[in-house]
């Protein structure tokens, strides 16, 4: 596996793929590998003749006070991991790289990219659209694949690359849990062991929740009572809600939904999410 940190390199090991007549895939993420990241690996293996993942800690989509500073970053341990997946190409961008002096351009949308996350982290998914737009540019992959367990994300990209007429195909893969069933995540580590045991109720509420709606159940109830399971185990609640599984808008009982959740453990912010089948009457 070759890794790069400067464009002109990037450019030409990207030239002479597509040269060979070679399809590329791009696994965007910002380090701190987990088997989540090396199930997106092996697909984009399946998808591509070449795989480029990227490892870059973005801090645009970092709001003030958040992780940034904290954020885990194994640059050799990742690498490891990744040449053993089989990756072609490691882009290791520096940030002066990324964001050179005078950078001045930003991606920003609205609709997909407004409510759930955005109300709790304003500006995220500018800094998500800029930087993956950024990426786009550089590697100019035909395939990029992201995890559903950054469901609004997803949303977020494949509405860019319509909206921007991308040729890239985006692929979402399904999340990775880990034995109980807790969505693996690089945030992961800073869960003590008793929250570790406690956060199992994460994904545990929204399938319940999920099961009660497609049986038909009241949707305002099994929300409420996702809520209650989530905070008498500890969480406090960021939110709990059903949308539609593509607009992130107000779901119709008839078309695809998706229920997400952001919560808290002491001090660890979760994500989460399922999907959930529509209605069908009679
Ligand atoms: O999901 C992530 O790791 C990041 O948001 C991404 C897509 C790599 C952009 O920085």
């Amino acid at each position: 596996m070759q890794t790069i940190r400067d464009l002109p390199a990037l450019r030409d090991a990207t030239a002479a793929f597509r040269t060979a007549g070679e399809r590329v895939a791009l696994v965007p993420t910002m380090g701190a590998l987990h088997e989540g990241h090396l199930a997106l690996v092996e697909a984009a293996r399946r998808a591509a003749d070449r795989v480029v993942v990227s490892i870059f800690v973005n801090p645009m989509q970092f709001g003030a006070g958040e992780d940034l500073s904290r954020y885990p970053r194994r640059e050799q341990a990742d690498a490891r991991m990744l040449a053993d997946a089989k990756a072609d190409l490691l882009w290791l961008p520096p940030v002066e790289v990324m964001y050179p002096a005078g950078f001045a351009t930003r991606v920003t949308m609205t609709g997909v990219s407004e409510g759930l996350e955005a109300d709790q982290r304003p500006g995220h998914f500018d800094g998500v659209a800029t930087v993956v737009a950024k990426l786009f540019n550089q590697v100019r992959p035909d395939v990029a694949l992201f995890g559903e367990k950054d469901y609004q994300q997803l949303a977020v990209i494949r509405r860019m690359v319509t909206d921007l007429d991308l040729p890239i195909d985006i692929i979402g893969v399904p999340t990775q849990r880990e034995d109980d069933g807790l969505a693996r995540s690089s945030r992961n580590i800073y869960l003590a062991e008793d929250h570790r045991a406690q956060a199992v109720a994460l994904p545990r509420a929204l399938g319940v929740a999920a099961r009660t709606i497609e049986r038909g159940g009241e949707v305002a109830a099994a929300l409420a009572q996702a809520r209650d399971t989530l905070t008498q185990a500890g969480f406090e609640v960021d939110y709990v809600e059903l949308v539609d599984a593509v607009t992130l808008g107000a779901f119709d009982a008839a078309r695809p939904m998706r229920l997400l959740a952001a919560a808290r453990m002491g001090g660890t912010r979760l994500l989460d999410n399922v999907a959930v089948a529509p209605i069908t009457s009679g």
